[in-house]
């Protein structure tokens, strides 16, 4: 299997300019509050370093870890808690960082999760959308960009543990049949 980073989906300017505007809109939303951010492992972390940035004082970051089992082309959809926060959430206005929304497994495990811990509110946002993937419902409240049904590399997101350090978000291209979806992560 020879994959690589190919077309540029989104720029590291189309990048920065919305993280911007999510962070101007989530300072309006949540003004007067110091809202707490829990960013997914690993995926989110280069996002969740841009937006913490882009939101004005105070907010505090906490951070979770989950995976899904299974294996290409598809997560069996069985979420798993790897890393659990340092913190109580109880009372606190709690923000979802995540990198991508695919089956939208992953998001309704943390809500239902999250949920039962009590928070004051529950938000989610996510870097990315891709739509047409959903299997599961679930409620998304700042997305950065809706995409189509491509696996895609960079700022944060990995194919195998690679490629997380690219600035640009790009397509993985040069997988068998030229898509799918070669593994979560
Ligand atoms: P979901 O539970 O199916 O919504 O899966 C979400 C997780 O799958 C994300 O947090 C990513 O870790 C991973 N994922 C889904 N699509 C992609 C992609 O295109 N590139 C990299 N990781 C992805
Ligand atoms: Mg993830």
């Amino acid at each position: 299997m020879d994959v690589r980073p190919g077309r540029v989906l989104i720029s590291e300017e189309e990048i920065a300019a919305r993280v911007a505007e999510l962070g101007r809109w989530i300072r309006r939303d949540y003004a007067g509050r110091a809202p707490l951010l829990v960013s997914i492992l690993k995926g989110a972390v280069v996002f969740t370093a841009d937006l913490i940035r882009a939101i004005p004082p105070p907010l505090t970051l906490d951070f979770m870890g989950l995976s899904s089992y299974g294996s290409a082309p598809r997560s069996s959809g069985v979420v798993r808690l790897t890393s659990d926060l340092s913190m109580s959430i109880e009372g606190r206005d709690v923000i979802v960082v995540e990198d991508i929304i695919d089956t939208g497994r992953t998001a309704s495990y943390l809500r239902r999760n999250l949920a039962t811990r009590h928070p004051r509110s529950l938000a989610l946002c996510a870097l990315l959308d891709k739509v047409a993937r959903r299997e599961v419902e679930v409620q998304v409240d700042y997305v950065g960009f809706m995409i189509p049904d491509e696996f895609v590399v960079g700022y944060g997101l990995d194919h195998d543990g690679q490629y997380r350090y690219l600035r640009d978000i790009a397509v993985l291209e040069g997988g068998p049949a030229g898509g799918g979806h070669p593994g979560v992560g």
